[in-house]
């Protein structure tokens, strides 16, 4: 799909032929002498455009405007919450197979920030998954253009919201994919693939590179199944070498059946996401290739499936990870931690600034924070702090939680220097305080994306959070020193 900024007003935006027109009246719309001014100022003041947020006006054939059809929906103040929502429920008015070009226009000077929501609206409500159908029933939206009388100052906005875009679409695709279709290694190819884009570079490790590394925590995780684990090695130089990078580390679980652990049948199919935060690390990066900016990033993804054969880790099995530290193996669907872990590790050997993790890593976070925000964990305010604005300006919301020692108490063990679980109490919590031991060498934040990753229910899919907020903070970084 394509995306343009075009400078026009209401009376350009009546002449320009297209599928569908949806134009965005706020509370303080002034209605001017054309003639699809009057129209909407004629709706509100009858009240069949109702002023409400999210309120919507379907009309056929308008003679006001040359589109087929025309939504007039309302957005209050115009912030972006409000455009989200008001964007969302006039695309599903008018997404049709004959949908092919849509328009959408600001009836006032757009806000910044309500340009990026209508660009993420637009795309999330007309993204289709087809991978595996046999008769693809894909998007057919292939132009949107979004018209603003002030396009020349929200261009910046507008081109950040196209970039965050094409990353969350790759991350959806890949989150989504059966675990058939995304194995570790065809993961590897498709971060291997970006390579091909400007800036990136990327290398695979295997098995033997990684035992080589000493990565006894990963390999045990892996060791359950006959498919090759892989270490993603991605890299964006956009500075000089001698900038250090903000390092990403994705989890990368391709199916994660909880091992000798097991999980309950029922939605246990759901645990194809558990590649989630290493798709998210595969659209950031997706995103940085297209923005350019002035910054180093790597990518790490520590991929392999949590899965069951003759060779499998038990519980009480004892490993040793890549730091040194021995970790009793209680339950073998705390498996994220254990490939994390030496992906932490290995992160030293970059110097970095900050090392963000992006992990499906606990049923307990989506208990605590549920779908709206992911779980933050960082304990130095300064990475919190950047981490939650860029989640807010990115409209990809999160919440700090807290890293008090005393929440590390369940993990001790008689049998090796940590366990990898506590009790249920504080599940996410104990999990980050076990990464916590492996981050001691830099800043870090960990993401804990289980409960807005992917929805579950009738709209079953991927989120591709969190992308936006990711790239906003990446973006930040870039302008800031
Ligand atoms: N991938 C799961 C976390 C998860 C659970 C994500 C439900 C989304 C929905 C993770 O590997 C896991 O199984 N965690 C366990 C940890 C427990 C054994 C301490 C959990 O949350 O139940
Ligand atoms: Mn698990
Ligand atoms: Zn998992």
């Amino acid at each position: 799909m394509n995306f343009e900024l075009k400078p026009m007003g209401l009376v350009g935006v009546a002449n320009e032929k297209c599928d569908a027109l949806i134009v965005l009246v706020p509370q303080a719309f002034k209605a001017g002498k054309d003639d699809l001014s009057v129209l909407i100022g004629q709706a509100l003041k009858s009240g069949d455009l109702e002023a409400k947020p999210g309120k919507t006006l379907a009309l056929y054939r308008p003679l006001q405007s040359n589109a087929v059809r025309v939504v007039l929906a309302f957005v209050g103040d115009g912030a972006a919450l409000q455009v989200r929502k008001a964007v969302l429920s006039a695309v599903g008015l008018v997404k049709t197979s004959s949908l092919k070009k849509l328009l959408m226009s600001f009836a006032a000077p757009a806000r910044e920030d309500a340009v990026r929501a209508a660009v993420a609206a637009i795309a999330d409500a007309t993204y289709a998954y087809t991978q595996t159908k046999s008769k693809p029933e894909g998007r057919t939206l292939q132009k949107a253009v979004v018209a603003a009388t002030n396009a020349s100052e929200v261009q910046a906005s507008f081109d950040r919201a196209v970039a965050i875009v094409m990353g969350v679409e790759l991350a959806k695709e890949w989150a989504n994919r059966p675990a058939n279709h995304a194995t570790p290694t065809m993961l590897g190819q498709a971060a291997k693939e970006l390579a091909q884009l400007p800036r990136v570079s990327c290398e695979v490790l295997g098995p033997k590179e990684v035992a080589k590394l000493g990565m006894g925590s990963f390999m045990a995780v892996a060791q359950g199944s006959d498919q090759p684990l892989q270490f993603v090695v991605l890299r964006y130089d956009g500075a000089l070498k001698s900038k250090s990078p903000t390092v990403l580390v994705g989890k990368g679980i391709t199916f994660d059946s909880g091992g000798i652990s097991i999980k309950p049948a029922p939605e246990m199919d759901e645990m194809k996401f558990d590649m989630s935060g290493a798709a998210s690390v595969l659209g950031v990066f997706r995103a940085l290739a297209q923005l350019k900016p002035a910054i180093n990033v790597v990518g790490l993804i520590p991929s392999c499936e949590n899965l069951i054969n003759g060779r499998a880790v038990k519980p009480g099995d004892v490993v040793t990870s890549m730091s040194g530290q021995t970790i009793e193996i209680l339950n073998t669907d705390a498996e994220g931690r254990l490939v994390l872990c030496d992906a932490l590790t290995y992160a030293e050997r970059f110097k970095p600034t900050a090392v963000v993790d992006i992990a499906t890593l606990t049923g307990a976070c989506v208990i605590a924070l549920g779908g709206v925000r992911s779980g933050l964990f960082a304990p130095q305010d300064a990475l919190a702090d950047a981490l939650m604005k860029a989640g807010d300006a990115a409209q990809d919301l999160c919440w700090r939680m807290p890293l008090d020692d005393d929440y590390a108490e369940g993990l001790k063990t008689s049998f090796a220097d940590v366990a990898n679980v506590a009790g249920r109490a504080g599940g996410s919590i104990t999990a980050a305080k076990f990464l916590q031991r492996f981050t001691e060498k830099f800043p870090w934040a960990h993401l804990d994306i289980a409960g807005t990753a992917w929805k579950s229910g009738a709209a079953k899919g991927a989120t591709g959070r969190p992308v936006g907020l990711l790239v906003e903070y990446l973006m930040a970084q870039a302008t800031s020193k």
